[in-house]
């Protein structure tokens, strides 16, 4: 039998559904609320509002389950890479050979980015945010071939198979070119015979006469970091693509928005708050322990702590501890902010204040310290998430524009203003 629940407001009684997902988590769907009382519910910030139905990625924040298409997060870190990661949110099965051979190819081929294109990044000053960059330059690689960048409307698998690879593959020529910009370096074309992150490595760190090695650790402690970015259901920045591309923008104008969304210091732009906060800690302008007296007098945040659905832990933060271990070691690095970065989480699981919050290191907390140890600039983290997360925002913008019974997002708001006011003439103001 479908479950309901009962609603009264006042002397009226109403049955609205209850939706049942395949974990069992459980929604009342209000679709008909106001037209039936009037009300709509207040829900700020959303904590409590499932704005849709998506197969893509599970979380379960008490238990610290996260699983892409069913897969858990942690067998993809051991066995999958990012590619194949990317195409199981897009497409939502793992690849067979022939369409890994596929994507793998056009990944190569277009990674190129048009010679006009490349004279855009001359127009920024050097000292530009490379996340507001990275936004600009999603939106103007969308002018240099409109046909292929995935009108909403257009539903040929081909087209859109062809849209995905081009911004998994430009945005990591962006990326590598942002950063070359800002340090006044040749742009290094990409090398179609590298993988995904070799030749992003080879475009951030090769000059023209120095080709770059790229060491089998460096590249797979970065494929980690962008296979465990790859996607996080409906937080901030993938909402964002949602409710941008629910007005039918384009694929690349509404993961755009989603670079803006990411980039602030509650969500992507954490990874940088991380390694500041570690970095103040390290010169000696605090210890571990005054911080955390700061943070509880509410002075400043613990960054890379803290998430709204994670209570328990972070799996990625998890695999992610392990790997600076084993990444510092191998790449022989010492780097004494890890061992800030422990004592931080130490001193705070051990704190009432973070275990009443229920407060636990989330994904920023030491992939900033991986990233630094591999040599990628600490103004280019937050590019680093959203090129990880570009594969969740293109599966996100997918089902999106595929659900068949689709809206453009338009919530409502509790009016708090003053009432009718009548306008003042200038000469009546004093
Ligand atoms: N440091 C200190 N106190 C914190 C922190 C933190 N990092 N996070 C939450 N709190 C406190 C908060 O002040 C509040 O205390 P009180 O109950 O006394 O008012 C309580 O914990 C509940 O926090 P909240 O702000 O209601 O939690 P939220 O779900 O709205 O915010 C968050 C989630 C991630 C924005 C927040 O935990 C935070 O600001 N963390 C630091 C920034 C960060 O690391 N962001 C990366 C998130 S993971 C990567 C991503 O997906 O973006």
């Amino acid at each position: 039998m479908a479950r309901v629940a009962t609603l009264t407001i006042g002397d009226k009684k109403i049955e609205l559904p209850v939706i049942v997902g395949s974990e069992g988590e459980a929604a009342i769907d209000i679709a008909k609320l106001r037209a039936e009382t009037g009300h709509i519910t207040y829900d700020p910030a959303y904590g409590n509002t499932g704005a849709c139905q998506s197969a893509i990625t599970f979380i379960d924040g008490d238990k610290g389950y996260l699983r892409y298409r069913g897969i858990p997060i942690e067998q993809l870190a051991e066995q999958s890479d990012f590619i194949e990661t990317a195409w199981l949110l897009i497409f939502g099965h793992l690849p067979t050979r022939a369409e890994r051979a596929r994507f793998d190819a056009r990944l190569a081929v277009d990674a190129h980015i048009h010679e006009a294109f490349k004279h855009h990044f001359e127009g920024f000053p050097s000292n530009a945010p490379p996340m507001a960059i990275l936004s600009a330059m999603i939106n103007t690689a969308a002018c240099f071939a409109t046909a292929t960048y995935a009108d909403p409307d257009t539903h040929d698998p081909e087209a859109f198979e062809e849209a995905a690879a081009r911004l998994i593959s430009k945005v990591r020529t962006i990326a590598a070119y942002t950063y070359r910009m800002t340090k006044g370096l040749p742009y290094i074309y990409p090398d179609p015979k590298l993988s995904y992150v070799a030749n992003f490595l080879h475009m951030m760190f090769s000059m023209p006469y120095a080709p770059y090695e790229v060491h089998k650790e460096v590249e797979e402690a970065l494929d980690l970091i962008l296979t465990l970015h790859a996607d996080h259901e409906q937080n901030c920045s993938t909402s964002t693509v949602r409710m941008v591309g629910s007005s039918k923008a384009n694929l690349f104008a509404s993961c755009a928005a989603g670079v803006c969304a990411l980039w602030g210091p509650l969500h992507g732009g954490a990874n940088v708050e991380v390694l500041e906060m570690l970095d103040t800690i390290h010169k000696g302008g605090v210890t571990a322990e005054d911080y955390l007296k700061q943070v509880k007098e509410k002075k400043v945040l613990l960054y890379g702590f803290g998430h709204r659905v994670y209570k328990n832990f972070d799996p990625r933060a998890r695999i992610l501890k392990e790997s600076s271990d084993k990444v510092l070691a191998k790449l022989g690095v010492k780097d004494p902010l890890l061992d800030i970065a422990r004592r931080l989480e130490e001193l705070a699981l051990k704190d009432s204040y973070f275990v009443d919050r229920k407060l636990y290191p989330n994904v920023d907390f030491y992939s900033g310290i991986i990233m630094k140890a591999i040599g990628i600039p600490v103004s280019m983290f937050t590019v680093m998430f959203a090129i990880g997360r570009m594969p969740g925002w293109i599966a996100q913008w997918k089902e999106q524009r595929d659900e068949p019974n689709g809206r453009i997002a338009r919530p409502r708001q509790i009016y708090v203003g003053p009432t009718k006011t009548d306008y003042v003439p200038m000469e009546r103001r004093g």
